[in-house]
């Protein structure tokens, strides 16, 4: 009598990991922007971490993570590519459902946004021209500074070396080719898209200084804790089974 109970038992329980299997085990019931959607708002001029493909599609290691956790929450990612400086205003207003973009957590955004777990370091670097006497970041006191306009780069250099020296460009592209022709005399930017700038162009250097180190995380409305609890949960599984780890790899092989 015990087996057979034990065998029903057994069965009704198959049945039910069966029934699991049709969605993904971490699904939530949660609200997005736009229904079996995920919308990832970024500014896909920002190599590893997001950048266009030659079809019009988007890669990169933002856009890699977020169809994994999209995946996780049985949603479908849609990058919404935009300037750098919307990211947080289209999540605050209900336009997009992350911001996902290399994105810096500050304490000025927390007041706008509800961030996940950091699941990459990012470093404030330098690029000069080959030749420059710039080897420091102390060095960019009185030179013109190339940034991409609304980063974190941007508001380190504005306070620390004085607005008047601070220009600010639509991308970390556009800094660098004016840097190349000399209208600014050094590009503060997160050193991912650094080196790749660097690597892309001939006579710019990058120096082996760490400006400012900072944590990146994804940034969800807060009128929207559980999505920001589902995202959250998906991430730490990602970064626990090592999705994460592996995804950053492919783009920035270690050496
Ligand atoms: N980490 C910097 C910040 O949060 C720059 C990020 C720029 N990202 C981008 N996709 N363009 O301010």
């Amino acid at each position: 009598m015990k087996k057979v109970l034990v065998g029903v038992l057994m069965a009704a329980m198959a049945v039910s990991l069966v029934g699991f299997g049709a969605k993904p085990a971490d699904a939530a019931d949660v609200k997005t922007v736009e229904a079996g959607k995920l919308h990832m708002a970024t500014n896909a001029a920002f190599p590893p971490y997001e950048m266009t493909t030659d079809d019009g599609g988007y890669e990169g290691i933002d856009v890699e993570i977020a169809t994994e956790i999209a995946k996780k929450l049985g949603l479908e990612l849609v990058v919404d590519d935009m300037d750098f400086s919307s990211v947080i205003t289209v999540v605050q207003t209900g336009k997009s459902d992350i911001a996902m973009a290399g994105l810096t957590v500050t304490d000025e955004r927390k007041k706008n946004v509800d961030f996940t777990d950091s699941y990459a370091t990012g470093i404030q670097s330098i690029i000069v021209p080959e030749g420059s006497d710039i080897a420091t970041a102390d060095d960019l006191a009185d030179h013109m500074i190339g940034t991409q306009e609304g980063t974190t780069g941007f508001f380190y250099c504005t306070d620390d070396f004085g607005e008047e020296f601070v220009l600010s460009y639509p991308n970390g592209a556009t800094a660098v080719q004016n840097l190349l022709a000399g209208k600014v005399d050094a590009v503060v930017i997160d050193n991912a898209p650094a080196q790749a700038f660097v690597e892309a162009n001939d006579g710019l250097v990058l120096l082996d200084t760490e400006y400012v180190t900072e944590d990146y995380a994804i940034g969800v409305s807060k009128d929207n804790p559980d999505l920001c609890a589902a995202v959250n949960g998906a991430l730490k599984d990602l970064i626990k089974d090592g999705t994460v780890a592996k995804i950053v790899e492919k783009y920035i092989p270690v050496e």
